[in-house]
């Protein structure tokens, strides 16, 4: 009988290591990360000067206040290995990485870094297969708190196989480490990623031009159904203020990735940034749609011919977010039928780009939308 008993509990233990090692349950990531990354507008071009100027912007021009936390390198920051198989930056341009991430985090913000799930990253400096543990340790030594982690030069095998491996490493270090996936969507991460990272990239890279932009956005709504307060859908990082599409371009861009619960990683240089920028990045109506604690990823309804779109999402108070977008070339009316979006009756509404309270709505709403441009909206029923 007593050995039963402790077979039983022998089991239970193992069992709930078992559970422990299969899910990442870090905490983080209950609703959508905010944060700035180097990738999108300065590439390879980094340096420890420029990620502390940018942390000092962030924590000084309104993007701390809005929300955004992490100050986030991408790649092209690491050089080699030492010789005992730890990770050794670039030493011209990141002497001291321990001193970098102190500095942001004296500003009360957060820091993360990047690595690949391969033997080299995109730009060809060394990553971290095999080197999984060494890396976590390294990072967690550092007090890093976010690693996006590439998909670039592997061994081939399934994406499924690699990243877990660095999900066990960052927990085994006991810092809560925020895991970014990036690859992609090649294997449709939003059907097994959930319990391995708090948000997967969907798409290829985006461009700083509308068909990308609106491109990743189309294919990442199709797996709305997968995202979550843990686990978000990554359509790729903001565009916004690197000057390739116009100013209501950048709008919707926002806006959707708003909606989406997409993560909101700045992509430009924040510390010379127009004040239209910062004010389409500082929305904080919009962002407060892509932090409802409901984390409902919205999603397209409806869509005719001539690109008169409807996008939509429930929100915690039990209001809807609207976005109606024109994707067509002429400007049109878009309408929202209350019937499409779950709602019944009678509505308040509220302009979020305007600021402004716009009366009721019944059964549907209708606003005429520029060619590229959006109304984002938020109904709340009477
Ligand atoms: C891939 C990723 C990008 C960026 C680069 C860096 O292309 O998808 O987001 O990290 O690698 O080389």
């Amino acid at each position: 009988m007593r050995t039963r008993v402790i077979k039983m509990k022998a089991l239970l233990v193992f069992a709930c290591i078992l559970q422990l090692s299969l899910t990442l349950d870090n905490g983080l990531g209950r609703t959508p990360q905010m944060g700035w990354n180097s990738w999108n507008h300065f590439h390879c071009s980094i340096n420890a000067q420029l990620v502390m100027e940018t942390a000092d912007a962030m924590a000084s021009n309104g993007l701390k206040a809005a929300g955004y936390q992490y100050v986030n390198i991408d790649d092209c920051w690491q050089v080699a290995r030492f010789p005992n198989k730890t990770i050794q930056p670039d030493p011209k341009n990141f002497p001291d990485m321990k001193q970098l991430i102190d500095h942001v985090h004296s500003q009360g913000l957060k820091f993360g870094l990047y690595s690949d799930a391969g033997y080299y990253t995109c730009a060809h400096r060394p990553a971290s297969l095999g080197y999984e543990d060494i890396d976590a340790a390294t990072y967690a030594g550092w007090s890093v708190d976010y690693l996006k982690y590439d998909n670039c030069n592997t061994d081939n095998t399934k994406p499924e196989v690699r990243y877990p491996v660095m999900r066990d490493a960052l927990n085994k270090t006991g810092r809560p480490i925020f895991f970014s996936l990036c690859e992609w969507g090649q294997d449709d991460p939003a059907t097994w990623a959930p319990k391995v990272g708090n948000s997967w990239r969907t798409t290829g890279d985006i461009g700083d031009n509308w068909n990308s932009m609106y491109s990743r956005a189309t294919s990442n709504d199709k797996w709305w159904k997968y995202a979550g307060p843990g686990g978000w859908n990554d359509p790729d990082m903001l565009e916004v203020g690197n000057g390739g599409m116009s100013h209501n371009e950048y709008v919707v861009h926002f806006s959707l990735w708003c909606l989406m619960k997409a993560p909101l990683l700045i992509g430009c240089d924040i510390r010379n940034m127009s004040k239209d920028t910062l004010d389409i990045l500082t929305n904080s109506e919009v962002i407060a749609v892509n932090q409802d604690p409901l984390g409902v990823q919205g999603h397209r309804v409806n869509m005719t011919s001539d690109g008169a779109e409807v996008w939509a999402g429930p929100l915690s108070d039990k209001s809807v977010a609207v976005i109606l977008l024109n994707s067509g070339s002429k400007t049109q009316n878009v309408t929202a039928h209350f019937s499409d979006i779950e709602m019944s009756g009678t509505a308040s509404v509220r302009d979020l780009w305007a600021h402004a309270d716009q009366g009721t709505a019944t059964d549907s709403i209708t606003k005429s939308v520029d060619s590229h441009s959006a109304v984002m909206l938020v109904l709340k029923p009477q």
